[in-house]
């Protein structure tokens, strides 16, 4: 059987150590082995490893190497509307105001309630779906989704890749990739939303994710967290460079950066902008009833009302989610203060100061 699924899934199995070059201009590279030794100790979710991207210091596990080109050359479409981040800042949660916005305006879909990706597909995500082999299991709402949407491709060859090329317009996709490893054509032809998150709190979220989450199984400490985060060796790499590749293109007509705290503060003020950047015309009624719609607690509430339940699904560590929270962990801004020693946060307030300023770029509330 696994002879079978290697060559099914190209992407999976031992071999493509080599160094390559990539049609965005990187090189790729697997980890040094020192690096990768430290790794395998701290994280238990990358059966196949790591590779580093250069230019950027990007880091991604193995199988994005398969990914990479079809991710670049993916077409962006004059209807679509992309949403991007780096992991934990909100992702999910502008998603689905966005997706509400275009498509459910009057909250009455008919398939609100669908599990988010089969109505706004995660375009990068079939590289983290390295277990077993890159497919969920056969149950899992995303194959079957899949298999409905998509009935004689291949699930092996991108689930969300492939979700992201067929589903209707107006489509909303989700991605945490950054402006140089998607279509340079991106910004040109598609509105992109980039939402910015205070890298403490993102710090805590994205610790707690990979600690709950097997495509990623962190069994390391809180501190050698940190030290992975500055360094830019987490998953999705470099935080700093994510956020400079946005910001740097602020005055772009289709580009439009959200900040996690403006939206938990202010979120009908903001989704006013959202309106006029989006151009759906939707009234303050409508507006109001969506965020009150997209609000944490009626986000957490749909989730278990919908039946997927974090605690039954591999994709989380059941334990953890039990004792320390699931996705839906706070939703709250500030919420790192206490939870950094005095040295952790000296040494990230270095890390900061040494970065952004130099950028330009000012977080609110919480820094
Ligand atoms: P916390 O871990 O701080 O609670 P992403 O979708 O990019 O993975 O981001 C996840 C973070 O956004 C988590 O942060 C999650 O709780 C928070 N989040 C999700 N939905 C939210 C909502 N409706 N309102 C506020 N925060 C939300």
């Amino acid at each position: 059987m696994g002879i079978i699924l290697d060559r099914l899934f190209p992407g999976a199995g031992d071999d493509g150590n080599e160094v390559a070059e990539l049609e965005s201009g990187h090189r790729v590279e697997p980890l040094p082995s020192e690096e990768m030794e430290q790794q395998n100790q701290h994280w238990k979710g990358y059966p196949y490893g790591l590779v580093r991207l250069t230019p950027g210091r990007w880091v991604f596990p193995k199988n994005y190497k398969y990914f990479a080109d079809r991710l670049y050359r993916f077409q962006p479409r004059k209807t679509d509307v992309f949403i991007m981040t780096y992991p934990k800042c909100g992702t999910t949660w502008t998603q689905e105001i966005i997706w509400t916005m275009r498509n459910n305006p009057d909250l009455s879909h008919p398939q609100a309630n669908d599990f988010i990706f089969l109505r706004s597909p995660f375009l990068d995500m079939d590289m983290l779906l390295h277990k077993p082999k890159g497919l969920p299991p056969l149950n899992d709402p995303l194959l079957t989704g899949f298999l409905k949407l998509c009935p004689f491709k291949n699930p092996f060859n991108g689930l969300m890749l492939q979700m992201s090329e067929a589903i209707r317009d107006p489509r909303t996709i989700k991605t945490h990739l950054p402006f140089s490893l998607l279509s340079p054509a991106l910004l040109d032809t598609a509105k992109v939303v980039y939402v910015a998150r205070n890298p403490k709190d993102v710090i805590i979220s994205y610790h707690h994710h990979c600690r709950i989450n097997t495509m990623h199984s962190y069994v390391g400490s809180f501190e050698d967290f940190v030290q992975y985060f500055v360094d830019d060796n987490l998953v999705y790499g470099a935080y700093w460079l994510h956020v400079k590749e946005a910001w740097e293109k602020r005055h772009h007509p289709n580009l439009h950066i959200v900040f996690f705290e403006d939206l938990k503060a202010k979120p009908t003020e903001e989704l006013q902008k959202l309106n006029t950047f989006l151009e759906t015309k939707l009234t303050d009624e409508q507006l109001e009833n969506i965020a009150q719609y997209t609000s944490f607690n009626e986000m957490k509430a749909r989730m278990k009302a919908s039946g997927f339940s974090e605690e039954n699904s591999d994709i989380f560590n059941k334990d953890i989610v039990q004792k320390d929270g699931g996705f839906f962990r706070k939703g709250e801004s500030g919420d790192w203060k206490g939870k950094l020693t005095p040295e952790l946060e000296a040494k990230v307030n270095k890390w900061i100061e040494d970065n952004m300023n130099s950028l330009g770029i000012e977080f609110k509330y919480s820094i």
